[in-house]
C-alpha cells in the first residue's frame, strides 16, 4: 500500500516551459528502430494482469494496449526524442507507462495525459501505476475531456511532437481529437491511433491521408493484423473500377485504393505530419476519402 501522505504527486499540468517556438524538426524517418521497453515494472503487469490503486486494492488490467504496441510507442518516443508528448485516454496507464519510460530513458521530455474519468471510472489506477513505476515527475494529468483540454494547450502555445489518440472512439470525437492535436503538433511529429481498425478511427485516418499533409510513418510493425484477404471477386471489381474514370466517381476511394495499399494496417497506425495546414478556409469540397 502507498501511504497517501507520502504519495508523490504528478507534475502540474502545464509545465512552466512553453515550447511555442521549439525549433524542433524531427529525426530522419529511416533511423527508426523498434525496441523492447525493457521495464521490469511493466513486464510484471503483463505477467500478472494485476494493477493496484493508491490504497493497494487490486484491479484487473481490462482495457489496455497489447505489449508489442506498448513497445512500439516506447520506440517512437526513443526515436523522436520529443520535448512534449500527449495522450488522450489514460485508463489504467499502460500506454502512459511505455511513453513515460521512453522519456525517462531519453532523459528529456514531458508527457501530458488527458482523461476525464481517471478518478471516477478508473479509481486513479493509471496515476498510481505511474507513481509506483517512479515516473511521476515525467507525467501530468488533465481530468477534463479532450475537447476542452487540447484547445487550452493551443491557447497556452504548448507544442507537442508525439501524440497517442485513444480516448472516445466516436467518429466526431476522434475527428476532434485529430483536429485539435494537429494544431499543436510540430511538423515532423507523429500521431499514433489506437484501434486504427475500428471504422470511426479508420475514417479519420483516411481523412488525414487524403485531405491533410500526413503520411503513414513506416514502423515495420503491424499490431494485430487483420486475418482476411480481399476476395477474388472484390479484386476483380476493383480492377474494373480503376480502369474507368466514370466508375471511380461513383465508388468510394477507400474501395478503389484499399487501406492495405496505403500501408494502413492493424490496430496501431502512425501518421507523420509533413506540413502545416494550407487549405483555403472556403474550400467547401473535401477530397473523397
Ligand atoms: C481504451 S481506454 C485507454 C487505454 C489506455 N490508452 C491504455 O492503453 O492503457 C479509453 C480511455 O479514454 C477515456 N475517454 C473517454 N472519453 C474521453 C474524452 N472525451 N476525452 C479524453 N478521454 C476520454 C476513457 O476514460 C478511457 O480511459
Amino acid at each position: 500500500m502507498i501511504d497517501p501522505s507520502t504519495t508523490p504527486t504528478l507534475a502540474p499540468y502545464l509545465p512552466a516551459v512553453s515550447t511555442g517556438a521549439s525549433g524542433w524538426t524531427g529525426p530522419d524517418v529511416a533511423s527508426f528502430e523498434f525496441r523492447a521497453t525493457g521495464s521490469p515494472f511493466i513486464d510484471r503487469i503483463f505477467e500478472t494482469g494485476e494493477l493496484f490503486d493508491f490504497d493497494g486494492q487490486l484491479h484487473p488490467m481490462e482495457t489496455y494496449i497489447p505489449k508489442r504496441q506498448g513497445d512500439l510507442l516506447y520506440s517512437l518516443v526513443r526515436h523522436l526524442e520529443p520535448q512534449r508528448t500527449l495522450e488522450i485516454g489514460l485508463a489504467n496507464g499502460i500506454s502512459a507507462l511505455h511513453i513515460a519510460t521512453g522519456l525517462q530513458d531519453n532523459g528529456i521530455g514531458h508527457h501530458l495525459a488527458i482523461d476525464p474519468y481517471q478518478t471516477t471510472d478508473w479509481k486513479s489506477v493509471g496515476l498510481a501505476s505511474l507513481c509506483r513505476a517512479g515516473l511521476e515527475s515525467w507525467v501530468s494529468l488533465d481530468e477534463r475531456p479532450s475537447h476542452w483540454a487540447v484547445p487550452d494547450l493551443e491557447q497556452a502555445e504548448c507544442r507537442v511532437q508525439f501524440a497517442f489518440i485513444d480516448g472516445s472512439h466516436l467518429l466526431d470525437y476522434v475527428m476532434t481529437d485529430f483536429m485539435t492535436v494537429d494544431r499543436i503538433l510540430d511538423v515532423g511529429g507523429l500521431i499514433a491511433f489506437d484501434d486504427s481498425d475500428w471504422p470511426a478511427v479508420l475514417h479519420v485516418i483516411r481523412f488525414a491521408l487524403t485531405n491533410r499533409d500526413y503520411e503513414v510513418f513506416p514502423t515495420g510493425q503491424v499490431i494485430e493484423p487483420s486475418p482476411g484477404k480481399p476476395r477474388h471477386i472484390t479484386r476483380l471489381v476493383r480492377r474494373l473500377v480503376r480502369r474507368s474514370n466514370r466508375l471511380q466517381r461513383i465508388v468510394r476511394p477507400s474501395f478503389t485504393i484499399p487501406d492495405l495499399e496505403r500501408h494502413v494496417e492493424g490496430r496501431c497506425v502512425v501518421l507523420r505530419k509533413t506540413a502545416n495546414d494550407s487549405r483555403h478556409a472556403l474550400q467547401g469540397q473535401p477530397n473523397e476519402f
